[in-house]
């Protein structure tokens, strides 16, 4: 309770803050430096906003989560910001759970999430689960998370379409997932662009960033980075293996051509870097990756060595796993200068489990590397159509979906974590995922079927079979051409069999026993074997007029039932006019009162002669109106 007005207002906040920073990314393409970019940092958990030291920052309290609840957290790592509360995802509230942040504007960004434990000995201290953003899988987090500092945090580079953004996380039944901190921090539209398959189809995660020559690891924000470059996490390193003797060095001159767009990087990046001995020239760094995956390699450098003054006084190649990424790699010739930044990328397909890049002198003095960056590159899933996803919704809330179901997110991507009981299939001509079976047999659903349940015209399948659903069949099913299989046996439904279902030519299974339904099967149905498709009507007491269910008997025809009262109607009229005949003959010599019993039992009489005529139908109700 306590929790939604504050999202209200915060809600608020962020469409003012969205609408004042709207003229930054109009028709800007490269960032507009002059301006702060698009940055949202949410403090999970967290009833009120909160500033962390030593940088001041703002992070917003909790607000767009799916479900969940809040704890206090305990920070296994010195990076992880110094927030105090997190928001954990219990199985009971859903597979997945999601934060779906509106009113982000359109544009590229760095996502970053930072995970922390549960303070709470009683709990399963480290979970393990899987993180996707805007649908696309880009983290795993993996046994030992916890006490290693990189493992602490997922970030990945995505661009936003549709003005909001959302980041699920996805139980693999290793504890609940949980979560420190969410941070959406805007980046120029054109950021890391790698080349000609880089772009809106593609999710870069960030699996390495290395500062070289500094033991400090570092953010953008300790470095005095500018706030377009996100605010980068730099592992500090000293030695690039523990294996070789390479060194360190550092200048306190200040380095050009570090704000260049797309890319913006801290001037102090480049004041350190790590060199080849004498007796080893080359460097050498090897990690450890995914195998069969795309890697895209930033390598960063600057000459900072006062002893090299002038080209071909340092000439290098860089080997990414024994292929040749760059050759004759000569800094000062090609910055045109002594302390300014050179940034190299190279795409490479990675077959094995590690990735080795080899900086290997070919002229004069040993290697030199400042920085490396390395993301993942990931095909960026395409997305469920959003009607149907909207409507999935409708149904969640119809069906009384239970609150384990979770059904938050995308219903088909990741494509690893689909949304259960949902059936997806690629739809090739729209580009979309689309649904094309439910299947939830057998949950303990109680509420009713939308008639909006059309609206996934995909569908070749329903099975809500063995729950409670009420209500009436919607007429509306009868849209669904594609449906074949329609199975809503075992539940509760009531009403009649709609004309509409005869629609569904390609249906081949149609079982709708036990239930309550009622009239009679739809001739369209019943009549005739449609396409061979098998039926099932039975146990419905009240339906009726197919072999193997009883007869509509006539008294179950409205136009039957008047026919029938208006013949006895008839009949007794001219009953009633003979007696009366006979009562004024009679009564000149009998009392009244005698003659008045007398004609009573014989229109009694004459009405269980009938015994044709269902008692239901008979004139009990109207006799009296006849006598008086
Ligand atoms: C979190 O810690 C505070 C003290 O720092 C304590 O007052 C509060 O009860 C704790 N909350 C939960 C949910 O454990
Ligand atoms: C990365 O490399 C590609 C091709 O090698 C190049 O086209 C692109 O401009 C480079 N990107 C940046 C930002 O330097
Ligand atoms: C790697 O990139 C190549 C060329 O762009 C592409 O054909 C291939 O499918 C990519 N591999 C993966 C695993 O994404
Ligand atoms: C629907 O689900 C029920 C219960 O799980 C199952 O017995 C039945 O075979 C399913 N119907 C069809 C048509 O597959
Ligand atoms: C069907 O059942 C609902 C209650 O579940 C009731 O309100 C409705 O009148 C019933 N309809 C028919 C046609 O029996
Ligand atoms: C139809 O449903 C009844 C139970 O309602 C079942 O006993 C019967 O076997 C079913 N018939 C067919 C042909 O599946």
């Amino acid at each position: 309770m306590r929790q939604r007005s504050p999202a209200v207002l915060l809600q608020l906040r962020l469409w003012l803050l969205a609408v004042s920073a709207l003229p930054a990314f109009l028709g800007v393409l490269a960032a507009d430096l002059s301006k702060e970019p698009f940055t949202i940092r949410i403090s999970c958990g967290s009833f009120d906003d909160v500033r962390t030291s030593p940088t001041d920052t703002l992070w917003y309290r909790d607000f767009g989560y799916t479900g969940g609840r809040f704890a206090n957290a305990t920070r296994p790592s010195y990076i992880i910001p110094p927030l105090k509360t997190l928001r954990y995802f219990p199985l009971s509230d859903g597979p997945e759970n999601c934060y779906n942040i509106n009113n982000v504007p359109n544009g590229h960004y760095q996502v970053r999430l930072f995970f922390a434990l549960l303070d709470n000995p009683n709990l399963d201290s480290e979970p393990i689960f899987d993180v996707s953003v805007e649908g696309t899988l880009f983290s795993s987090l993996l046994l030992g998370w916890s006490s290693d500092d990189e493992k602490t945090f997922a970030e990945a580079l995505v661009f936003v379409q549709d003005s909001s953004l959302s980041v699920c996380f996805h139980s693999t039944g290793h504890g609940d997932p949980s979560i420190l901190s969410i941070e959406v921090l805007q980046i120029d539209d054109n950021g890391y662009n790698f080349g000609p398959s880089w772009g809106k189809g593609t999710v870069l995660r960030t699996a390495k960033r290395l500062r070289c020559g500094s033991g400090k690891s570092a953010f953008d924000e300790d470095l005095h980075g500018i706030h377009w470059g996100g605010d980068r996490f730099w592992l500090g390193l000293q030695t690039l293996s523990s294996s070789s003797d390479d060194q360190s060095i550092s200048t306190e001159n200040v380095i050009a051509e570090t704000l260049i767009a797309p890319n913006f990087y801290p001037r102090s990046l480049y004041q350190s870097a790590i060199v080849g001995t004498d007796r080893q020239p080359s460097l050498s760094f090897e990690m450890d990756v995914t195998p069969n995956k795309n890697y895209s390699v930033w390598l960063h450098f600057a000459e900072i060595d006062n002893g090299v003054t002038a080209e071909e006084q340092r000439v290098f190649d860089i080997l990414i796993n024994g292929d040749t990424a760059f050759k004759d790699v000569d800094i000062v010739r090609m910055t045109g200068e002594r302390f300014t930044a050179l940034v190299l990328n190279k795409t490479v397909a990675v077959s094995g489990t590690t990735l080795k890049i080899i900086l290997q002198p070919v002229k004069g003095t040993r290697a030199i590397i400042n920085a490396i960056e390395v993301f993942e590159i990931i095909a960026a899933e395409k997305k469920t159509l959003p009607q149907e996803v909207s409507t999935l919704r409708t149904l969640k809330g119809s069906l009384g979906l239970p609150l384990r179901f979770g059904w938050n997110g995308d219903p088909c991507v990741p494509q690893q974590h689909p949304w259960s009981g949902v059936d997806c299939q690629f739809d090739n001509t729209k580009g979309n995922w689309v649904i094309d079976g439910l299947g939830l047999d057998n949950q303990g659903l109680r509420g009713v079927i939308p008639g909006d349940i059309s609206k996934l015209q995909h569908l070749q399948s329903i099975n809500l079979s063995g729950n409670s659903i009420k209500g009436n069949i919607p007429t509306s099913v009868g849209t669904i051409s594609a449906l074949q299989v329609l199975d809503l046996s075992y539940n509760e439904l009531n009403g009649s069999i709609p004309e509409s279902l005869g629609q569904l030519t390609s249906l081949q299974i149609l079982n709708l026993n036990g239930n309550r339904l009622s009239g009679r099967v739809p001739a369209s149905l019943g009549g005739r074997p449609l396409h061979r498709a098998r039926f099932n009507f039975t146990d419905n007491a009240g339906l009726c007029g197919i072999p193997g269910l009883r007869e509509c008997g006539p008294h179950l025809s409205v136009a039957a039932k008047i026919g029938m009262a208006f013949g006895v109607l008839l009949a007794i009229l001219f009953l009633v006019n003979i007696l009366r005949a006979q009562k004024l003959a009679a009564a000149r010599e009998a009392p009244y009162a005698k003659s008045r019993t007398q004609f009573t039992r014989d229109v009694q009489m004459a009405k269980h002669q009938r015994p044709s005529e269902s008692s239901r139908s008979s004139n009990n109700e109207s006799s009296p109106h006849l006598l008086s």
